[in-house]
């Protein structure tokens, strides 16, 4: 019998593949739809530090008030009605369904707010993913200075969190081996997600205008979380979710082999339906038979950093042997 469980953050998953977080993930509706596909394990659509401040602020102009004690009720209050409403989903979510739910909080700084992780522990969610969104692009900011918002985002939201988290990393960061190694050594991090997928920027040469480049991802992506994946994993005993690219069985398969302990998946659920995670689970359990494997652990990590004949392939970043040979 070929068994797909897996362990993550503690928490024990049917099977490593997991519904990331994203729009499909925010209603209980489809939430359902992709617990029914056989999904492991569900990130919520996250909780935006940045959404709370846009409403605080329309709030605030709609009920303009030189009262002090009035502004900060309207804080209180935006603040309150936008974590109510996920703490609504989370333990909704939990009493509707059988594998893990675990909530996703997005910040871009460690502002108060993050206080509320106490409250998403207590509605249910079973492990919370923080989604750190920074683009180190202000020349006055050191490489340090952008770190030390982790340490402080990950200080204030574990103080007496009784629930894991993961962190859901960029890949824009200086030294990320140095990065994650220094955040699971704090003892308050469980593991990591690599990677965020950032908006991105494209040009349009007609308009002159600045557009969006696709919003969904393409199978080949998955060529970034698979390098940090295999060095990591064989550096830090932390758990590591692979995010980015993840369209069919295949793309989990390699994951796993380069240490991932779950697979996360998005694009492919939009392109494809929730029926897409069914067709991954079920690639994944087919690869496993066609190769003798009776669970997730006899394979998992064997092609990581620490495991592989090949250790430099997975540091290699120039092409050069393959240059050399095209003329
Ligand atoms: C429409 C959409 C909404 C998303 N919303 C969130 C979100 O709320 N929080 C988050 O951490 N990531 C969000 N993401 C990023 C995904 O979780 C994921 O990291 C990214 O899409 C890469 O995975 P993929 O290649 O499987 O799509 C969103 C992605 C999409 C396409």
């Amino acid at each position: 019998m070929t068994d797909l469980t897996t362990n993550y953050l503690g928490l024990k998953l049917k099977n490593p593949v997991v519904a990331g977080s994203c729009g499909l993930t925010g209603s209980l509706v489809k939430i359902r739809e992709l617990a029914d596909a056989g999904v492991g394990a569900v990130v919520l659509k996250s909780l935006f530090e940045e959404q709370i401040e846009a409403d605080l602020k329309s709030n605030l102009e709609v009920y303009q008030t030189d009262y002090p004690e009035a502004y900060d009720y309207i804080k209180e209050y935006t603040r309150d009605s936008a974590v109510s409403d996920y703490l609504d989903l989370i333990s909704d979510a939990k009493k509707d369904l059988d594998i893990p739910v675990i909530a996703s909080l997005n910040c871009v700084t460690a502002a108060e707010w993050t206080s509320f992780a106490k409250r998403i522990a207590k509605a249910g969610a079973d492990a919370l993913e923080i989604n750190i969104s920074l683009l180190p692009s202000d020349p006055r900011k050191s490489c340090s200075d952008y770190e030390q918002i982790y340490f402080d985002v990950v200080n204030k939201v574990t103080d007496g969190l009784a629930i894991p988290i993961t962190l859901k990393m960029s890949s824009y960061s200086s030294s990320l081996a140095s990065l994650v190694s220094r955040l699971f050594w704090t003892g308050k991090v469980g593991g990591f997600v690599l990677f965020n997928r950032y908006y991105r920027p494209d040009i349009d040469i007609d308009s002159l205008s600045l557009t969006s480049a696709g919003v969904l991802s393409e199978p080949a992506e998955i060529s970034t979380p698979l390098r940090w994946v295999a060095l990591l994993s064989g550096m830090v005993e932390a758990d590591f979710a692979a995010s980015t690219g993840v369209h069919d069985g295949a793309a989990a398969v390699k994951l796993i082999l380069a240490g991932a302990r779950t697979v996360q998946t998005v694009s492919a659920l939009y392109r494809n339906g929730a029926g897409q995670a069914t067709k991954i689970i079920s690639d994944l359990e087919t690869w496993m038979q066609n190769h003798s494997f009776t669970g997730i652990e006899q394979f998992r990590g064997r092609l990581s950093y620490s495991f592989g004949s090949d250790q430099s392939a997975f540091e290699r970043i120039q092409f050069m042997k393959h240059y050399a040979g095209i003329v």
